[in-house]
């Protein structure tokens, strides 16, 4: 067997390689779903409900029809299929039939020859509605005599989509042995993922199937909705992902949908049809963050030991379940925080409204409650006169420790480290020193400075063990380059780089040899979502798989190329152990692979490791492993005007190995940008389920100026034996912590607790009105 020996290039994992789609896309040359043009394509425009709640009484489409350049419409009647975008439960229709239930549902369809005719032919649809009672809010829609808005197979009781508890020894036992309690009450409103691309796909009738092209995130769930609504079995449909602008989660089930209503129209029509929204219709009817109302109790010894925590939250889900029972579980498993806590009681729900559904994003259920448990442990501390990273400290879990779901965890906890990295780079005495004196100075200005930590299990756990699973292929050219196939999608977070990386370090060449091929479902086998953070790990390990793989038959190769049963392998060429000028290239192996008509693929799998759940009592093995993070955040707060700058930033994770340092920052600092965003400025207020101004010239999300320079990050890598080369997840920790320290630094610098995103100016006034 060969060993790499003195020369050779440096292992690839863990190295900073450019993205292997920058250039493409600073150059203008990636081609998005909107950039794609087919013969005989046409423009499809959704005709969407007006109302919250109402009977359809009539649905004329005759102005429709006729205006210049329209090609055909559909309606419910043109579903060759099953009329239900299939996604957790199958309570969602595709196109609503007699009743509506939110502002923005699908009701039927228009496609045209140009996007515009399109638009002003939707406009021209006539509906009648015989209004039905609406409620928008969680507490009204659960409240007795709320009008029934949940399908009853798609609910646990009433309008409660889901109630999910975690139960954890004698709750009353640790409040009585507590010398501290605090309780609290905290709120959220919506957040949008703003990706820079809106929502686009293109249905093309082909091989007497369907192919979809579009912006999204899980290929293999806008298989399995397009097969639905067709009729078709799922082979006849095949997905491509186009180049991706962003999906933060924004694009994990929403694609379904369009898909479904981009297919149902090229079925009908036998024409390929393209679905873009525009962005105000983007925000106005797509998914986004559920808010939510979050009531917590901590209990703690004078030490700072935490002895209890009773938790009960209530997402509002919109009017269909599309992903709220897994964004409420992960909510569920997470919103203890990463402490020691003996006695827990959470109490979850998601509830039914009608509101557009939420769905997915960033954190998926867990920033929400992470708001609550970190301001909680800011205010513990207040009250124990501690240090708030030093109460951290004390009950970080550790190797050995067990999480309020009664998991052990046997490895890979760098959440200590993270905490102790976090006060050394932070300089947080002294920060805090500066802080003081600033504060005693200057009359109309505040500092403060704010801590959070928090853990995040990787993959799909427990909800959706059948998902944690992922394919891949590797093809060895006659070249020596090689091709990589996978399932999961690069939308912006470098997973086409890193995975280029594990499979170019797999088989011990550059990686500028490996080409990742477009996402399509007809390459690989079900790869499961590119969600949770899981691509690095469970995508990794089976690209991992496949280079081990294919790495076996070149080495038989070059055995047989050098007649020996060693050799050594110098720089990137592999020598004849005795006689080095005897040696062959990768090129020439793959040569020699290929005139003797040798199976030069190699296929990967990956499925995660065994997790395990008991519904009635939230006890159990939620997640296979757990990523980690701390972050400090410092902020100056305008006395006078309410406003507030985040002027420093320092974040911690432990991420197991860091397989791309470059795009890992890139990672951190992204989510540092959105968590600020989601602390102080992202505000989407609506009326009777009506989203008001969905723009961006009212919808705040930060810029450049908002973001502080100077973001120090560094990782602590405890590395997971289950991922490859030791990795865990990232991609979503970073939004997960930021906001929650930046909420920490204002209630610090005003004196008073923000329980309400975003800090908005009017609600920093207040605060600061209120503040000691
Ligand atoms: N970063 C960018 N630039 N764009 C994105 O859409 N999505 C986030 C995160 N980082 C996202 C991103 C979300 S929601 C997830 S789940 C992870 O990336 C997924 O990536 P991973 O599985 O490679 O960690």
């Amino acid at each position: 067997m060969k060993r790499r020996s003195e020369g050779e290039s440096d292992p690839i994992v863990g190295t900073a390689v450019p993205r292997l789609d920058a250039e493409a896309k600073v150059r203008g040359e990636a081609r998005y779903a909107d950039d794609l043009v087919f013969s005989g394509m046409v423009h499809v425009k959704t005709i969407r409900s007006e109302r919250p709640h109402a009977r359809v009484v009539r649905l004329d489409l005759s102005g429709v029809g006729s205006t210049p350049g329209v090609v055909g419409i559909a309606t419910v009647a043109d579903i060759p299929g099953e009329n239900i975008v299939p996604i957790i439960y199958r309570d969602m229709p595709l196109l609503a039939g007699g009743v509506v239930r939110y502002v923005g549902e699908p009701l039927a369809l228009v496609a045209a020859q140009t996007r515009d005719a399109a638009e002003e032919a939707a406009a021209r649809a006539q509906v009648a509605y015989e209004d039905l009672p609406a409620v928008f809010d969680p507490r009204d829609a659960l409240a007795p005599g709320a009008p029934p808005i949940a399908r009853p197979d798609a609910a646990d009781e009433g309008n409660a989509f889901n109630h999910m508890v975690i139960r954890k020894g004698n709750l009353a036992h640790g409040f009585a042995h507590a010398d501290v309690i605090v309780e609290g009450e905290y709120e959220v409103g919506y957040q949008e993922h703003a990706y820079l691309e809106p929502q686009g796909v293109i249905a093309v009738p082909e091989d007497g199937g369907m192919t979809v092209y579009g912006t999204l995130q899980c290929p293999f769930y806008v298989q399995n909705a397009v097969a639905n609504v067709l009729g078709l079995p799922l082979a006849r449909v095949r997905i491509v992902q186009t180049a991706t602008g962003g999906g933060f989660g924004g694009k994990e089930d929403v694609p379904s949908h369009l898909a479904a209503l981009a297919a149902v129209v090229a079925w009908k029509l036998r024409r390929p049809a393209k679905l873009v929204l525009d962005r105000s219709e983007d925000i106005a009817t797509t998914s986004k963050r559920h808010p939510g109302i979050i009531r917590y109790r901590t209990g703690a010894k004078r030490d700072g030991t935490l002895t209890a925590v009773e938790v009960e939250f209530y997402y509002n889900a919109g009017a269909y379940q599309t992903l709220s029972s897994a964004v409420l579980w992960r909510g569920l498993v997470h919103a203890p925080g990463p402490y020691r806590i003996p006695n827990v009681k959470v109490d979850a729900y998601s509830v039914a409204t009608n509101t557009v559904p939420c769905g997915a994003f960033r954190g998926f259920g867990s920033p929400q409650v992470i708001f609550a448990h970190e301001s909680q442990m800011d205010e513990l501390a207040r009250r124990l006169r501690m240090d708030p990273l030093e109460l951290r400290a004390r009950n970080a879990l550790r190797v050995g420790d067990e999480t309020a779901t009664g998991q052990v965890l046997t490895e890979s906890v760098g959440l200590a480290a993270c905490i102790a990295k976090a006060r050394e780079i932070s300089r947080w005495e002294e920060v805090q020193a500066e802080v003081a004196a600033f504060n005693r100075r200057e009359r109309f200005k505040r500092r403060g400075i704010g801590a959070s930590t928090v853990m995040y299990g990787v993959g799909m756990g427990a909800k959706a063990p059948l998902l944690d699973k992922a394919g891949a292929y590797l093809k060895l050219e006659a070249d020596g380059s090689v091709t990589l196939a996978v399932g999961t999608t690069e939308m912006g977070q470098g997973a086409e780089t890193v995975l280029a990386q594990i499979a170019a370090d797999g088989l011990g060449i550059p990686v500028g040899m490996v080409r990742v091929a477009p996402v399509d479902t007809s390459r690989v086998p079900d790869s499961g979502p590119t969600v949770a953070s899981r691509t690095t790990t469970v995508q990794g390990m089976a690209v991992l798989d496949a280079a081990r793989r294919l790495r076996l038959r070149i080495e038989d190769a070059v055995r047989a190329i050098l007649g020996c049963p060693e050799f050594t392998v110098e720089g990137h060429r592999f020598c004849h152990p005795q006689d080095p000028a005897r040696s062959s290239s990768l090129a020439e192996v793959a040569r020699w692979m290929w005139t003797h008509n040798w199976d030069m693929g190699a296929t990967g799998w990956a499925e995660a490791k065994p997790v395990d759940w008991d519904p009635a009592t939230g006890r159990g093995n939620a997640y296979f492993v757990y990523a980690y993070a701390c972050h400090i955040a410092l902020v100056e707060v305008d006395l006078l005007t309410g406003e507030t700058r985040v002027t420093g930033f320092w974040a911690v994770h432990d991420s197991g190995r860091i397989v791309n340092p470059a795009t890992a920052r890139g990672q951190v600092i992204g989510g540092i940008a959105q968590g600020i965003g989601y602390a102080l400025m992202e505000d989407l207020p609506s009326r009777d389920g009506r989203i008001l101004a969905p723009s961006f010239t009212s919808y705040h999300i930060p810029t450049a100026r908002d973001v502080p320079t100077g973001i120090a990050v560094a990782f602590v890598e405890a590395p997971y034996s289950g991922g490859p080369f030791g990795a865990k997840g990232l991609g979503e920790v970073p939004l997960m912590a930021s906001h929650a320290a930046v909420a920490n630094a204002v209630s610090s610098a005003t004196g008073s607790r923000l329980r309400a995103y975003p800090a908005i100016p009017e609600r920093v006034l207040d605060l600061v009105a209120n503040g000691a």
